[in-house]
């Protein structure tokens, strides 16, 4: 029997990730959630009968140390810029692994903030971040945004206690499915995005940084979950085909970018006529310091060791420009 642990997994990216788990037709399978909403967790409760409910927050250090204690596999998709959570996470792994002998595995939802140029929408980079490229990843200090967690995770992986695998997605746009989606337990809308395209509404003007020529990654919320399925499955398929983890163990996922200024022209046409955000603005209608940067900095990938484990993304730029689009038309106003 594996037990798997989901943090996170009523997100807008873990809930598509979580639907499948659930979909499985695995018996070894033993999926545990934490889950911080009691509304969540009652629905939850009666959509699926597989499902171990946890209630409780992962900022509840004592809590989150002890579930991870019990796991084999962490999918850590809650909040990349939490340190004291990731490092409750770790410290639960290293007592799993204390006990059994064997490395339990963490997944890490972490993003392409990191990448973040301070641009300010003054130009398009031409530096494109490879995932293959370690060296290079490895260019980016400890203060870009993600960083200080995703370092703490490598070192995990370093002191050998836990096998660690950090997936970066690109901005994640689309329409989640699966059956937490269906079921309306889910986050559906993506902080990101649709935050950006309220601050656009709320302020009758389609916010920019600078020029907006900076470039940004994007990706489908279901190609997110698509490469999230494949990095487990090569996970526990295992042995000499395991995928890289630790240090090597960075999974770009994006398929293309994008000016920002192309996204600006699409919320302009119903929020109305473009101004630059102020600092001060930024502040205010993006509270989380890891957004503040990112519609103005460049952060371009390429998802070279994703695919190489077989994922195969087939959205483009066209589709996250419409599916834009669509967002901003139903927006009442
Ligand atoms: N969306 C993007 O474009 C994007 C791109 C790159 C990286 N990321 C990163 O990926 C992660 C997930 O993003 P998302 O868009 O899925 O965010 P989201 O929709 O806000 O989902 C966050 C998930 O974490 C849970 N959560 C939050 N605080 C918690 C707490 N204190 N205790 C327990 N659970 C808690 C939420 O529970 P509730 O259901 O109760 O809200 C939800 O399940 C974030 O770290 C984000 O920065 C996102």
């Amino acid at each position: 029997m594996k037990n798997i642990l989901f943090i996170g997994g009523t997100g807008y990216i873990g809930g598509p990730i979580l639907s499948r788990f659930l979909e499985r037709d695995d018996s070894n399978l033993n999926i545990s959630a934490l889950v911080r909403s009691p509304e969540k967790a009652d629905k939850l409760r009666s959509l699926n009968a597989r499902l171990n409910i946890i209630s409780g927050s992962h900022n509840d250090a004592e809590l989150v140390e002890k579930i991870v204690s019990d796991a084999d596999v962490v999918f850590s998709l809650a909040d990349c810029d939490d340190l004291q959570a990731a490092e409750s996470i770790l410290r639960g792994l290293k007592k799993r692994f204390g006990v059994t002998g064997i490395k339990p595995v963490l997944i890490h939802m972490s993003g392409t903030g990191c990448l973040g140029d301070r641009a300010k929408g003054e130009f398009s980079s031409e530096t494109i971040y490879n995932d293959l490229d370690i060296a290079q990843i490895e260019t980016l200090p400890a203060t870009q945004a993600h960083r200080n967690v995703d370092l703490a995770i490598v070192e995990a992986d370093t002191q050998e206690y836990t096998d660690t695998y950090i997936v970066l997605p690109g901005i994640v746009y689309g329409t989640p499915h699966g059956i937490l989606a269906d079921a309306g337990v889910q986050n559906l809308t993506n902080l990101a995005l649709t935050g950006y395209i309220k601050a656009s509404f709320d302020r009758r003007a389609a916010g920019i940084v600078g020029k907006g020529k900076n470039l940004i990654s994007h990706v489908d919320v279901t190609e997110v979950a698509d490469l999230v399925e494949t990095l487990y499955n090569s996970v526990v398929e295992g042995a000499d085909r395991a995928p890289e983890h630790g240090r090597n163990g960075y999974y770009f996922v994006a398929h293309g970018d994008v000016e920002f200024e192309k996204v600006t022209e699409v919320v302009e046409t119903r929020a109305g006529t473009r101004r630059v955000f102020t600092d001060t603005e930024l502040k205010t209608y993006f509270p989380n310091p890891g957004l503040q940067g990112f519609f103005g900095d460049n952060g371009r990938c390429d998802s070279q060791r994703s695919r190489a484990l077989g994922w195969k993304p087939v959205k483009t730029t066209e589709d996250f420009l419409v599916s834009v689009r669509d967002e901003v038309e139903q927006w009442k106003v």
